[in-house]
């Protein structure tokens, strides 16, 4: 579905992608793992457009999409719901839903009610500014947004992080209802390794800029994870 190939990417200067090659297989969820720093949030800002790559080539359902603009690349069909969510804090929670509406050029009807069936808190809040919501709250207005452009891939970077435990069951049940659906493949980057095992069919784990480990979820090895993942 998505396949990167050699990928590597500069910041002012500092290689911080050394050849990242992975795939995330259709209709499926695939964790991105790894220590804090290895590049996981590059890697995905480089899927999604926002970061440019100097070398390598990145394939959606086969096509070369390494040189096309963010929002084409939205167009074709990513959906992106980044790290520390980024909702508009100063626009209601309509508006920001609004806002994932117009960047796919759909109708908002239908998707609304699907995104306030996974998340009724979102309907009740409506009028509400982004800015007030708490933490897992946002995180749903993130996910929420990202779906409303119809995603074929949706992306989502931690989106545990500092969520407390019924909203992280909440968004697990959605990832996994998503996944049932069949209609989407997720690639999901995520540091609770419980969570990442329950959800994920395959995983990746990066370290220092590239790819080190990679298979189906049930080869994930504890001797993989303390070699990688533990701290
Ligand atoms: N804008 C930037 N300028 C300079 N260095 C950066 C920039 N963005 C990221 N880096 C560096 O690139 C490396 C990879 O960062 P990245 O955010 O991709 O890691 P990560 O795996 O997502 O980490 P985390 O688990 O903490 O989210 C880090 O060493 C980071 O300091
Ligand atoms: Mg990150």
């Amino acid at each position: 579905m998505l396949s990167l190939e050699n990928i590597e990417v500069s910041i002012s200067g500092s290689q911080i992608l050394r050849g990242v090659s992975f795939n995330v297989p259709a209709r499926s969820v695939t964790c991105l793992m790894g220590r804090n720093g290895v590049g996981k949030t590059t890697t995905l800002r480089t899927i999604t457009g926002l970061l440019r790559q100097t070398s390598g080539h990145i394939f959606l359902d086969g096509k070369d999409i390494t040189d096309i603009a963010p929002e084409e690349r939205a167009r074709a069909g990513i959906g992106f719901v980044p790290q520390g969510r980024e909702i508009f804090p100063h626009l209601t929670v309509e508006e920001n839903l609004h806002i994932g509406c117009v960047a796919r050029g759909k109708s908002p009807k239908l998707g609304l009610e699907r995104v306030f069936t996974l998340f009724p808190i979102l309907k009740e809040f409506l009028p509400r500014k982004g800015g007030m919501l708490s933490g897992g709250q946002q995180q749903q207005l993130a996910i929420g947004r990202a779906l409303l452009t119809d995603p074929r891939l949706l992306i989502l970077d931690e989106p545990t992080e500092g969520i407390q435990p019924n909203v992280i069951d909440q968004i697990g049940d959605t990832i996994r209802l998503l996944r049932e659906e069949g209609k989407m493949s997720i690639l999901l980057v995520e540091q609770y390794l419980d969570f990442a095992k329950e959800l994920a069919d395959s995983f990746a784990i990066m370290d220092r800029g590239a790819v080190v480990a990679s298979g189906p979820i049930a080869s994930l090895t504890d001797a993989v994870i303390q070699e990688h993942l533990v701290v």
